[in-house]
């Protein structure tokens, strides 16, 4: 027995890379170094931009800690600031989204912005001419935001690099689904706030291993016979894609999918881009999801959920996307509240050190099960925050890479 209890509690016979060490999903230090390391270091998707529809639409947003607005102008250009007013700092919006007239106007004092983010008033300004101080000048923070695909991504990192270079090859994976010439618009949105660490949705949302877990995947996807035959693409920073594949809806009783089929799509297929740190694009032949997180604790996450078809649809036709969306990906849709169970339950497991390693070994030259895609998500995890996934006690010497010797134990 005493051998037994000692396997949970000392590492796994594995490499490294093959597994992690679970405080990295529950210890709130690690969850700091996270946000800074991470979120507040490299580009986040904030919404698409069929959510800003006309001059003056706005939506509010938290990154890592930082309270933003992000904003079309009447220039139709979308821009993001901080969302604190530079007087005394009060919120200019509390709303999560609205619509701005031509000012932005502060509740407090009744400063007001341009939509480009200059001060255009200041209430009795005659307070300030002892001192010289005016309007001009004054102005709103702005945050970096640039857009692929219209997909609207900001940094609060002034030199983080530029976002093409950060996705890299995945701009063309981006760009062949979510083409400039056939735009596509949001026609379902939902969040809700987990209650597990937010790399368990991650790791769900990355891997196919547990399409075991639905039974409407085991039906269409797995008895597939050539479902083994995709594979997976990992390029730098951990994105990743897999080939697409075909599904057999008509075995579990759902219609086709082989009209109205999204860009770059084949009938009946889905596939999976996953984008570092927390996006999934996940395209099935009719509709594609999107899922992007904002941690809230190590054991609370925000999750956003968004369904999108085309802008040109027909009405007809977004009737049938949105049901193709909701019979899965609906709240009340077949495969959410199971991932949600599977991941709640994980990290209930996870709390006070119950269990201590979880196992990321899977090696199948990149075919659907691989766990390669995890590995390299858990490698770019460790060099942007420091530490050794599989030690998350030990911080990483600066020029060692992970999987290697030279753990610097704190
Ligand atoms: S804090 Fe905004 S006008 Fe004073
Ligand atoms: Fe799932």
């Amino acid at each position: 027995m005493e051998d037994k209890i000692t396997r949970w509690e000392n590492p796994p016979s594995l490499p490294p890379t093959h597994y992690v060490d679970n405080r990295i999903f529950t210890d709130s230090e690690i969850f700091s170094e996270e946000r800074d390391g991470i979120f507040a270091a490299t580009w986040k998707l904030v919404c698409h931009e069929s959510e800003l529809p006309q001059p003056g639409s706005y939506r509010a947003l938290t990154l890592a800690g930082r309270p933003l607005i992000v904003v079309r102008g009447h220039d139709n250009e979308i821009r993001t600031f901080f969302n604190i007013c530079p007087h005394r700092g009060a919120p200019l919006v509390r709303d999560e989204r609205g619509t701005f007239g031509k000012r932005i106007q502060c509740f407090y004092h009744l400063w007001t912005y341009d939509l480009v983010g200059n001060c255009t008033g200041i209430t009795r300004p005659v307070g300030y001419e002892p001192v010289g101080f005016s309007k001009e000048g004054i102005g709103l923070r702005p945050v970096r935001t640039e857009i692929i695909g219209g997909l609207v991504f900001v940094s609060i990192q002034n030199e983080v690099e530029p976002l093409e270079d950060f996705l890299g090859t995945m701009v063309d994976h981006i760009r062949l689904h979510l083409p400039d010439d056939q735009p596509l618009e949001v026609f379902h949105y939902h969040r809700s706030e987990i209650r597990c660490n937010w790399k368990l949705w991650v790791d769900n949302n990355s891997e196919q291993y547990h399409e075991f877990l639905h039974v409407l995947n085991r039906k269409t996807g797995l008895a597939q016979p050539d479902y083994h035959e995709r594979r997976w693409h990992l390029y730098p920073n951990s994105h990743n894609v897999i080939d697409q594949g075909a599904m057999n809806y008509g075995n579990v009783g759902l219609e086709e999918r082989s009209e109205g089929l999204m860009p770059g799509m084949q009938p009946d297929a889905l596939l999976v881009m996953l984008l570092f740190p927390d996006i999934m694009i996940n395209v099935r032949a009719t509709v594609m999801r999107i899922d992007t997180i904002t941690p809230v604790a190590p054991d609370r996450t925000i999750v956003e959920w968004r369904g999108l078809g085309l802008k040109s649809d027909s009405r007809e036709q977004r009737e049938i996307r949105t049901r193709h969306h909701n019979q899965v990906w609906g709240p009340a849709g077949r495969n959410l509240p199971e991932d949600i169970s599977a991941v709640e339950a994980q990290q209930i497991s996870m709390s006070n050190d119950a269990f201590r390693y979880s196992i990321y070994a899977r090696e199948e030259e990149l075919r659907p099960h691989d766990d390669s895609n995890l590995r390299s998500f858990y490698q770019e995890w460790g060099r942007r925050v420091g530490r050794w996934p599989h030690d998350a006690g030990a911080r990483r010497s600066e020029k060692t890479e992970l999987g290697v010797v030279g753990i610097a134990s704190e």
